[in-house]
């Protein structure tokens, strides 16, 4: 069994000259003012011992990584009705992109884009109004990370909801063709504010577990989602979590993983370990600059990937 706080030290290490690296994301003027020279690295296996190296205890902006919690929750109330709503391919077009909305008639090519993570933030709100649906997926990540402490950011969601021009555009243009249930108002508010929500990198590694572990968290032996559900979660991960970047994190990671524009990444190796990383610089579209790479020497080192050895 290979020494896994001895690699991700090295991973570390390795990289330590390169933080700072990237762009933060600036189109949400909050996350602009974040240090950008802050980098972690946290791994929980699926028998429970957590690995960390780094700035792994400082909450940042989970951003799109919230769509893995809110796309289970929604499958957890409809099932494969919600692929009636949101498709499950790449888009291979940027997070925010409205071009293939217009083209494929307000149904979003997948749950993580912003438009299909939009028509997710619906099918939550369900039933609810809007701050009972916020409420209830930070409960539900709570409840994954066994950690009452998480919450939402209020200056992230502020800012967000005062400048998000392009997400109130996406979600009138599904109003439009139908695909919203609820006012757009309402859907923006629960989307808002699961993107703001703030966790840690070993918060968040603790949070993802069930992906890694059959949909079950082996830490206090609870079910989350069947593992046939688990499963498909990871393929859509691993197809479309990383926008048009997603080949590229295929090719060079090989395993499933979630980006958001705070920085964050959360990766599953199936069977072995939930991993989340953070870095806030992006490249170019989007992704952690250095939370890729060190996922990527992650990879390498432990032998972990979906494609075999
Ligand atoms: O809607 C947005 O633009 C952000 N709340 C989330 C985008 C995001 O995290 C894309 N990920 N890399």
């Amino acid at each position: 069994m290979a020494d896994l706080q001895a690699i991700v030290d090295s991973v570390y290490y390795d990289l330590s000259d390169r933080i700072g690296e990237g762009k933060l994301a600036d189109y949400i003027p909050e996350l602009a003012t974040v240090d950008p020279k802050q980098f972690g690295i946290a791994l929980v296996t699926v028998d429970g011992q957590t690995h960390a190296a780094g700035d792994t205890e400082t909450a940042f902006s989970i951003q799109s990584i919230s769509k893995v919690f809110t796309l289970t929750l929604a499958l957890g109330k409809i099932g494969d009705g919600l692929w009636k709503r949101v498709g499950r391919e790449p888009s291979g077009n940027a997070f925010n992109s409205i071009v293939q909305l217009e083209q494929e008639k307000g149904k979003p090519r997948n749950p993580f884009i912003n438009a299909g993570a939009i028509a997710v933030a619906d099918v939550v709100l369900a039933g609810h109004l809007p701050k009972e649906a916020i409420g209830e997926i930070v409960q539900f990540i709570r409840h994954l990370a066994d950690d009452e402490s998480i919450a939402i950011d209020q200056n992230v969601a502020r800012s967000e909801t005062q400048t998000g021009y392009r997400n109130v555009a996406l979600a009138n243009f599904m109003k439009a063709f139908r695909n919203l249930d609820h006012p757009v108002e309402h859907v923006l508010g629960v989307y808002f504010h699961h993107c703001a929500i703030a966790m840690s990198c070993r918060q968040l590694a603790h949070a993802g577990l069930y992906l890694a572990s059959a949909g079950r968290n082996p830490l206090n032996g609870g079910s989350v989602v069947s593992a046939s559900r688990a499963r498909r979660i990871n393929a859509l991960m691993l197809m479309c979590g990383h926008y048009d970047g997603s080949g590229d994190f295929a090719y060079r990671v090989g395993l499933p993983g979630k980006s958001g524009v705070g920085g964050g990444i959360l990766a599953t190796a199936p069977g072995k370990a939930s991993i989340a990383v953070w870095s806030p610089g992006l490249n170019e579209v989007g992704n952690s600059q250095l939370g890729s790479a060190a996922l990527e020497l992650l990879a390498q080192r432990t032998g972990w990937s979906v494609f075999g050895q």
